[in-house]
């Protein structure tokens, strides 16, 4: 209804309408009673103006059910907020277990996006319709903020970490991709197309968009030309038999996910967030058991060459039966 109101955007996400609906109740709330208290301020300043200088006013002794009725009606009106915001929230930040991943990459002034199957994007992205997706995202440079208004998506886009989103596209058509933080120079332009697609569609689009290796694929190549497994051997470990010599540093194999002890007595769930920091500044959470001997690999790997290791990890088989004896 709202599709050719050059104000609001399209609703093309499992989550766009249930977005809008919290946002007409709060705006309805906020219309309501603004209007009601202008317009009584109105009424009353007539009403009970002073008519002459020597008139003075009643003595207020106050009334308890006043008092409950305009704490009682605001009260459950915030929680009513606070529980339908929640729900909202929860729905919006926890991305369904079918979602596929994709890998953002923010600078100034461009997005590079990274599917999967290996297919890179820049300022353009191809999703099919009905299929969650799962954004994890970081920026070489500033802060930018992923933003798909049609999806009601906005996420920070942050140096140093990552942030995730997610979203279900419901609708097939073109959509605006911004960057809804103020980045430098060249913010206004830091925009891009989404473009949903038919299953079919997409099918055709990602085999004809030339990916040669996927994701994955592209971090075992960097892993095995970082010389990663010298270290961190990934072949033939399941076999390894008791007292054998171990690895100067912990198998990835089945690692991603899990929890590890740490030297310093904490632990660390393997998480996208703890390789990259391993990476990139390795002396920062030590696996317990092994000498700080890891290299930094800060400055000669971007922020999409670390996701393409990750990638990679992810892919080396499941987590193993608790007890994994590393
Ligand atoms: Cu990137 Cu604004």
């Amino acid at each position: 209804m709202w599709k050719d109101f050059p104000l609001f955007p399209d609703s093309a996400s499992s989550l766009s309408d249930r977005v809008d609906a919290l946002y007409f109740f709060l705006i309805g709330v906020s219309g309501f009673f603004a209007s009601l208290i202008c317009a009584l301020v109105v009424i009353f300043s007539f009403k009970y103006k002073r008519r002459s200088p020597k008139e003075r006013g009643a003595a207020i002794e106050g009334s308890l059910a006043l008092e409950l009725v305009w704490t009682i009606i605001p009260f459950s009106l915030t929680l009513v907020m606070f529980v339908w915001g929640a729900r909202v929230y929860f729905a919006a930040v926890v991305p369904p277990a079918d979602a596929s991943e994709l890998y953002v990459v923010g600078k100034q002034w461009m997005w590079k996006l990274q599917h999967p199957q290996g297919q890179r994007e820049i300022n353009e992205l191809h999703v099919p319709v009905g299929q969650a997706v799962r954004l994890t995202m970081t920026s070489e440079d500033v802060i930018h903020s992923f933003y798909v208004p049609a999806f009601r998506m906005k996420q920070d886009v942050l140096p140093g970490r990552y942030t995730h989103a997610w979203f279900r596209a419901t609708k097939a058509g073109e959509y605006h991709l911004f960057c809804a933080e103020y980045c430098g120079t060249k913010h206004s332009g830091m925009i891009g197309t989404v473009h949903v697609m038919e299953p079919q569609d997409y099918e055709r689009w990602l085999s004809g968009a030339m990916a040669g290796e996927t994701t994955a694929e592209a971090g075992r190549r960097l892993y095995e030309s970082l010389r990663c497994d010298a270290c961190h051997p990934v072949q033939a470990q399941a076999g390894v038999p008791a007292g054998a010599p171990v690895a100067r540093g912990p198998s990835l194999v089945g690692a991603f996910g899990t929890l590890v002890a740490l030297a310093d007595g904490g632990t660390a769930v393997v998480d996208e967030e703890y390789v990259r920091e391993s990476i990139l500044r390795p002396m920062q959470r030590v696996t317990k058991d092994y000498e700080p001997l890891m290299p930094s690999y800060e400055g000669q790997l971007g922020e999409e060459q670390v996701l393409q290791i990750i990638a990679y990890l992810k892919t080396l088989g499941a987590a193993p039966a608790a007890g994994g004896g590393r």
